[in-house]
């Protein structure tokens, strides 16, 4: 039996039931998954796909999982697409795109290999050719070999090309590190999709951002142009960045003509514990849609029953004000909200449980008004042994998330902290909760901090506690699928 088929034939067999899995937010069929991949339309459709190892929930050689989407929330499991079963892509079919093409829906992804001299992996850029379901790797494969670099450039680490076309052109940016164990993004043209030519270094680490720039992604946005990507090794840095891998964004102008980029950044992406190699894809309505592997690498953890292990972020919608950008859970997700429960004006002094406010699949949203206090404190998926913390920290401006009672039997981190962003004496916090996680959008999207928890479902509660007087607004719906 083929390597392909044999995966979809295991998953079909081995597929753990949704009803343990999160409702709306995409998990792997059965198995391991890091990074979304080739996220894009076709036919009108949403696809998702994303590294596979179904026979494990470890990482293994990497397959192309995939799912598709009308609204978001819906996620229709399709086979497994891909399998590393080429001699170019013998050990692993590893992160990619897509586009939509007159010739079918074209996935580009990194087609790893070993060393003649079996020692070292070598990374080149390959594509396959599908009908939304099927998939076919070209015989032109590799389509781009790392030959093509400049001396020096690693041949090691290139890897997740991102394609789009523009005015008849077709490009890609990929993942590098440059002789100095620099991180930075390579930039490739093409007329015919078969045969790329290297146009340069569209972006660089310039010292300071990390050794390796994974999963770049590159696209215009409100005017200005974004380039994404997930730098290694970074070290942390006040509130913006944590030690190890993280990911980036940095907004400037494109000048199409020289292919150059001036920006400002890094900025951070997510300041939660779990968000990487985020993918975005442009929708028909124009919406720039984003979405995130929820891990980090330094910190994996599932709970030994698990049979799956892996959650995509709900997709974000990107937006540019004030020179950040903005993300909001796509608006898709209002059409399952069940249960509305309001409350406006209600004082919390001490520790106070609301009526209808609990839950592990909801859009909860609290706004807190101006009050004398120093702390204030949710603890969401609560019960008497388990709960996941935000604290608001006003006098700091500190917004902090800890999941040390979530259910972990790990010593992975557990706390992260980000800048608040308190104004005119409010803050609005707006949680979209989903079984094994916390996505929290501060002040309308300027601040998002992702976290995956393990608490068991039975832990339900939110509880709200200030250590002063102050009275809230609170807004909540369960999702229901
Ligand atoms: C990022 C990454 C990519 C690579 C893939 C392998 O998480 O390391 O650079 O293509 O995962 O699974």
């Amino acid at each position: 039996m083929d390597i392909l088929e044999k995966a979809r034939q295991y998953e079909d067999i081995n597929r753990v039931s949704e009803k343990v899995r999160p409702l709306f937010h995409v998990t792997p069929p059965v198995g391991w998954v890091n990074d979304p991949n080739g996220f894009s339309v076709y036919q009108g459709k949403v696809h998702l796909f994303y590294q596979y190892h179904p026979y494990s929930t470890g990482w293994g050689p990497m397959h192309w999982g995939h799912q598709v989407t009308e609204d978001f929330v819906r996620w229709h499991e399709c086979p497994a697409a891909l399998a590393p079963d080429k001699s170019y892509d013998s050990e692993g079919c590893f992160s990619g795109s897509g586009i939509e093409t007159d010739e079918g829906h074209v996935l580009v992804y990194t087609g790893v290999t070993k060393e003649k001299d079996g020692k070292g992996n070598i990374q080149n850029q390959c594509i396959a050719i599908g009908d939304g379901i099927n998939y076919k790797k070209i015989p032109a494969n590799p389509v781009i070999s790392g030959d093509m670099l400049p001396e020096g450039f690693s041949r090691e680490d290139f890897r997740d090309p991102k394609i789009w076309k523009e005015d008849g052109i077709y490009y890609i940016v990929a993942g590098n590190r440059d002789g100095n164990r620099e991180g930075q993004v390579v930039l490739f043209a093409s007329e015919d999709l078969y045969n790329w030519n290297y146009k340069g270094v569209l972006a660089h680490s310039r010292g300071n951002v990390g050794s390796m720039w994974e999963c770049p992604d590159f696209f215009g946005l409100d005017g200005k142009h974004v380039l994404i990507c997930s730098p290694q090794d970074m070290e942390a840095k006040g509130y913006e960045f944590h030690s190890g891998n993280n990911s980036v964004y940095y907004l400037g102008n494109y000048d199409k003509e020289s292919m150059t980029f001036s920006s400002t950044g890094p900025f951070a992406l997510d300041y939660g514990l779990d968000f990487y190699a985020p993918q975005t894809t442009l929708m028909p309505d124009g919406r720039r849609i984003m979405v995130a592997w929820m891990q980090s690498w330094d910190s994996i953890f599932a709970p030994a029953s698990h049979k799956w292990h892996g959650i995509m972020t709900f997709p974000r919608e990107l937006d540019i004000e004030n020179n950040r950008l903005i993300q909001r859970p796509a608006r898709e997700l209002e059409n399952y909200y069940t249960n509305k429960v309001i409350y406006k004006d209600e004082v919390v002094e001490g520790s106070r449980y609301f009526d209808g406010i609990c839950g592990r699949a909801m859009d909860l949203a609290v706004e807190i008004n101006p009050g004398t206090f120093h702390e204030f404190i949710i603890d969401l998926a609560r019960n008497e042994k388990y709960y996941t913390r935000i604290v608001f920290n006003k006098d700091k401006d500190i917004i902090e998330t800890d999941r040390t009672f979530s259910g972990m039997v790990r010593d992975v981190a557990c706390i992260r902290r980000a800048r608040a962003g308190y104004k005119d004496g409010t803050i609005k916090l707006r949680f979209i909760m989903d079984y094994n996680s916390v996505e929290l959008f501060v002040n309308n999207g300027e601040t998002v901090l992702s976290t995956v928890i393990y608490t068991p479902l039975e832990a339900q509660g939110v509880l709200f506690t200030c250590d002063g007087r102050i009275t809230v607004n609170i807004e909540k719906y369960d999702i229901v699928v």
